[in-house]
């Protein structure tokens, strides 16, 4: 057997050696429903209550931090939110490569922009990019939410 055939035998096996992955490095310490309740939720409930219109008798009522302080906590939550998504993303949260990363990608680029609305103290654009928040929780959980609870509830 002359060097060229045998190089053609060994090629398949070359292939597989060269895309076998490493394993993980990331531990994943909370399921996804914890991450959902213990993180992102109260994160993204942050950025919703902090601001809000209301009709009272007297007028339109606004609430929207005041304070540098205020400011702040709103950043550090849309932070919160913003870098989660990727936590949502690593390879055993991850429900497959395509869409779910999609949903992942909507989360954490409308939460970079309230964090930037809260930088630039754009109290309009703060509530806009909640409204986008809320839809790109919704997207993921009616493909893929509704369906584990489904799932989870047979017998
Ligand atoms: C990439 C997909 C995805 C995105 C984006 C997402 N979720 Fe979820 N969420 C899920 C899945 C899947 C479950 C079901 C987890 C389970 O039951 O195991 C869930 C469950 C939840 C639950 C219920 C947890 C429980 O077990 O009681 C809450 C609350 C929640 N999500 C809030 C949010 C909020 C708020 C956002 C947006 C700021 C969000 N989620 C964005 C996938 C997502």
């Amino acid at each position: 057997m002359n060097f060229k055939y045998l190089s053609y035998l060994l090629l398949p096996f070359l292939l597989v050696s060269c895309t076998k992955r490493d394993p993980s490095p990331y531990v994943t310490y909370l399921s996804i429903s914890e991450l959902m309740q213990w993180v992102i939720d109260p994160a993204a409930d942050r950025i919703w209550d902090s601001v809000a219109w209301y009709s009272t008798l007297k007028g339109e009522k606004i609430v929207a931090p005041s304070t540098q302080e205020q400011w702040d906590d709103l950043r550090n939550s849309a932070a919160t939110l913003m870098e989660a998504s990727n936590l949502l993303m690593i390879d055993q949260r991850a429900k497959d490569s395509g869409a779910w990363n999609d949903y992942a990608h909507n989360l954490g680029s409308a939460a970079q922009k309230t964090l930037l609305a809260a930088q630039a103290k754009n109290v309009q654009a703060v509530f806009d990019n909640g409204t986008i928040i809320d839809e790109a929780c919704e997207a993921c959980h009616l493909k893929y939410a509704y369906f584990d609870k489904k799932k989870t509830s047979k017998p």
